[in-house]
C-alpha cells in the first residue's frame, strides 16, 4: 500500500515538474483534517440534514430562521479552525507557479485564503458573506455572530448567505475564470471531492479536453480518500488524507 501511494507520489510530481499551467478544484474532504464536517459522509453535514430543508432558495422562503440556524452553526465552527497542511501545501504551489496557478473551491469555509492561497475562485460563496434579498449588496462580515434573522443595514430587508444554494446558477464571472483555468490548465488536481455536483465537477472533463476542446489533454490528478466519480478520468489517483499526501507531494517538487 505505502508503495503503491509513493508510485502514485512520483508520477504526480512528475507530470506538475513539466506542468505550466495548473488548475485546482477542492472539495470538503480537503477541509476535513481541520475540523469541518464534510457533505455525505456517514456523519458528514447531509447526514443531519434535508438539502431541501437548508439548500435551496425555496428552503429559504419558507423558513429562513432554520436555514440561518445551520449557516450559523457553520459560521461558528469555521471560527475555531485553522489550515491544515494540506491547504498550506496548495498556497506553497501557488508560490511555484504564480499567476498559472488557479485554485478552484467549491469550500464557504475561507480556509485557502487563510492558508495563504490568493488566486482563489470560490465557486459556491463563503460563509463570510451575506447577500442582501432586497438591494443584493454582497457585504464581507467576517464571522460576527448575525443573530437569528440578520437584516441588511441599509434597506433592513432580510439577509442571506452568499452561498449557491441547490437550483442556483452560480455567479457567472468566477464560473467563466474557472472553466477557463481548466481548459487552460496542463494539470488538474481534484482534491477531497466526491464530484457529483454540478457544473464544479464538469472542470474535469473540461481539463481533459473532452469533446476535442483542447489540442493536448490536460492530466488529472485525483487526491482523495477513495476512489470517486471523478476517477474514471484521472490519469493518477493519490489516495490517503489530504493533508499529508499534499505535503508529500511538495516535498518532491522541492517546495
Ligand atoms: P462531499 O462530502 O460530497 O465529498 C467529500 C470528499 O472528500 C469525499 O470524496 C471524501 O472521500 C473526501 N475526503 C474526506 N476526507 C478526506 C481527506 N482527509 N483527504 C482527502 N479526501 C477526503 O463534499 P464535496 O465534494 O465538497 O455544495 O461536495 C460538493 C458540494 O456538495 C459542496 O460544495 C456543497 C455540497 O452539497 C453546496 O452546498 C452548494
Amino acid at each position: 500500500m505505502a508503495d503503491e501511494l509513493d508510485t502514485a507520489l512520483d508520477r504526480a510530481a512528475e507530470l506538475l515538474r513539466s506542468a505550466r499551467s495548473i488548475a485546482v478544484l477542492t472539495g470538503a474532504g480537503v477541509s476535513a483534517e481541520s475540523g469541518v464536517p464534510t457533505f455525505r459522509a456517514s456523519d458528514g453535514l447531509w447526514e443531519g440534514h434535508r438539502i431541501e430543508d437548508v439548500a435551496t432558495p425555496f428552503a429559504f422562503q419558507r423558513n429562513p430562521r432554520l436555514v440561518w440556524q445551520f449557516y450559523n452553526a457553520r459560521r461558528a465552527n469555521v471560527g475555531t479552525v485553522k489550515p491544515n497542511p494540506g491547504h498550506h501545501a496548495l498556497a506553497k504551489m501557488e508560490g511555484r507557479w504564480g499567476e498559472n496557478f488557479t485554485l478552484v473551491t467549491q469550500n464557504v469555509d475561507g480556509l485557502h485564503r487563510a492558508a495563504g492561497s490568493r488566486n482563489v475562485l470560490e465557486v459556491h460563496g463563503s460563509l463570510y458573506r451575506t447577500r442582501c434579498t432586497g438591494c443584493d449588496e454582497i457585504a464581507d462580515r467576517g464571522l460576527e455572530p448575525l443573530g437569528e434573522l440578520p437584516t441588511c443595514p441599509a434597506c433592513s430587508a432580510l439577509l442571506r448567505p452568499d452561498i449557491v444554494w441547490f437550483h442556483e446558477p452560480l455567479p457567472e464571472d468566477v464560473w467563466e475564470a474557472a472553466a477557463l483555468a481548466a481548459h487552460r490548465a496542463d494539470v488538474l488536481l481534484v482534491v477531497g471531492t466526491s464530484a457529483v455536483v454540478y457544473p464544479a465537477a464538469n472542470l474535469i472533463p473540461i481539463a481533459r479536453g473532452v469533446g476535442g476542446a483542447k489540442p493536448e489533454p490536460g492530466k488529472v490528478i485525483e487526491f482523495n480518500l477513495t476512489p470517486t466519480e471523478a476517477s474514471e478520468l484521472a490519469d493518477v489517483g493519490v489516495y490517503g488524507p489530504s493533508g499529508q499526501t499534499l505535503p508529500r507531494l511538495c516535498e518532491r517538487l522541492g517546495l
